[in-house]
Order: C-alpha cells, then structure tokens, then sequence
C-alpha cells in the first residue's frame, strides 16, 4: 500500500493523519498515513530513510519546513517563493519535488467563506515563516492593497520588499495603520501564547473579515478580541489546515477530495461542535 507521512516536532496531536484518511476514503485511494516525530538534527536521515523504504509523500511541518526546503532535489515556484516546502512528493522518475500547499489553503478557505480578496484592503499580521508562505497566493488574488504590519518593524519592510514584484505590497508599523482594511489575518504565533498583535480596536468593524491562522477549540484570543469590538465575520486556522491537505492529496494523488464534510468531522473530533 502506497505510504504517506506527516514529519513535525511535536506532531502526535497532528490531525494530517485523521484528515488524509477521509480523503483516502472519499475518493477510493488505497493509502496509508502516518506520523514521524523524528529529534530536530535527525530530519534529514529519517526523510531519506522514509523514501529509501518506498515512501511514496509526506507533509512537513514545524519546525522542518526550512530544512524541507534544502532537501528536496526541485522546488515548485510557490514553495520557491514560501520559502518553504510543506509536501513532499516522489515523483515516477524518483525526483523528490518539494511543494508548498499552504497559502493555496488559506486563499481556499477564505474563498470558501465568501470572502472577496480582489480589489480589497487587506492587513496581515506577522512577518515570519507563516506570513511568507502566504504572500504569492494572497497578491495573486489582485487585492488593492496588502499592508504587513509586524512587532519587528524591520522584517515587515524586508518581506515587503521581496515580494513587491508580485503585487501592491507595503509596510506599517501597528502604530501607523490607517483603516478601513476589508480582510485581517493573523499569522503571528501571539495567539499560542494567549496573547494579542498590538492592533487598534478602531480598525475592527462590523463589515470586516478577521482569519486567525491559529485554531483551538475555543476562539483564539485574536478572534475573542476582535469578535469583543464588533467583528461579526470570524475564521479560525482550521479550514486552511483542511484546505492545505487537499491540495497536498491532489499533488500526490492526481484526485482533488471535497473538504467539507471532512471539515465537520474534524470539528466534530476536536470537540468544536
Ligand atoms: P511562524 O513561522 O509561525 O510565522 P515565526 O517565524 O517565529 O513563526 O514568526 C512569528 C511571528 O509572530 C513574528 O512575526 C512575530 O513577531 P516578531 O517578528 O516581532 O517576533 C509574531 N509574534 C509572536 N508573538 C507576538 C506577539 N505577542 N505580538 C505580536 N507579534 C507576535
């Protein structure tokens, strides 16, 4: 049977497992899914191991997308452009291609929600990993403007730079920021430790759509304090988790699996509904 796995640290709490065997189900693939957690300087041996013993794809999440990035023998431009690979794919004539399905994820979900992102103001919050593997897929969907804003004002201005030739993408301190944004997303990690972007409540309205990259079981503190100010339109992180896989599976798999009963059972198992 055709094997796949998700490489992290930590990952036992990954859902990629639970999520790829619906997939599997729904679209008849005979697959099997599973997870490897190997030490942080140990990556590399066990992704070569893993294909050596016939591996057919994996998922890579934190922290190894970075060390993805260099493993691979060719890159697809947006994991080019992420700057890092989430999926692994061996292909027929045993090249492992290192791609990204993360930004495809977030811009499927948003889409998914009804959410307009062309001709719109958007705000993302955060300038790392998780912001620059989101960049290419938001500034295709045309928006008006994108604003970065980041703690560290410097790597906003720095990521805004590397991708202003793909779209209107600039840089604001949080103190300079001047509404109205139709769209925020958070892809800082604040909400992991339960704390909040330092972000104006007079930026939040009632017409504006706030995506938290974070999920729980709960809101995340980002969608309580937005919700708090008069958000009627919130989303959390797991739609795009959702979103993310199935563009992995149809990487892999060349079958792209519907999402959204997959999504309610998801909810469903994480105690959400
Ligand atoms: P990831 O790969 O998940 O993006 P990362 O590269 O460590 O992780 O980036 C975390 C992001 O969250 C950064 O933009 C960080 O801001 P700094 O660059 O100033 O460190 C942001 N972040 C983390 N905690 C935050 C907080 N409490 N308030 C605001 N931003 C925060």
């Amino acid at each position: 049977m055709d094997r796949y796995l998700v490489f992290g640290h930590p990952v036992r709490h990954s859902k990629s497992p639970f999520i790829h065997t619906l997939f599997a189900r729904q679209t008849q693939q005979e697959l099997e899914y599973g997870l490897a957690e190997p030490a942080v300087d140990e990556f590399a041996h066990a992704l070569r191991t893993f294909f050596d013993q016939g591996g057919k794809g994996c998922n890579v999440t934190v922290p190894f997308k970075e060390q993805a990035f260099t493993l691979v023998d060719c890159l697809s431009p947006r994991a080019k452009r992420a700057g890092a690979v989430n999926t692994i794919k061996l292909t027929d004539d045993g090249v492992l291609l290192g791609d990204n399905t993360d930004g495809a994820g977030l811009v499927a979900d948003l889409k998914s929600h009804g959410v307009t992102l062309a001709d719109s103001r958007i705000l993302l919050l955060g300038a790392g990993g998780a912001a620059r593997g989101v960049l290419a897929p938001l500034l295709a969907e045309l928006p008006s403007e994108l604003v970065i804003a980041n703690r560290t004002h410097t790597k906003a201005q720095l990521l805004a730079a590397e991708f202003h030739d793909l779209g209107p993408v600039t840089s604001q301190t949080y103190e300079q920021l001047a509404g109205p944004f139709e769209l925020v997303i958070n892809s800082t990690s604040a909400s992991l430790q339960g704390a909040l972007p330092p972000l104006a409540p007079a930026l939040i309205h009632t017409d504006i759509a706030i995506y938290d990259m974070m999920y729980g079981a709960s809101d995340t503190a980002f969608i309580s304090w937005a919700k708090q100010h008069g958000a009627r339109q919130t989303m959390d992180g797991l739609g795009m988790l959702v979103e993310q896989a199935a563009e992995a599976f149809t990487v892999w798999r060349g079958i792209r699996p519907g999402t959204k009963q997959v999504s309610r059972e998801l909810k469903r198992n994480l105690g959400v509904i």
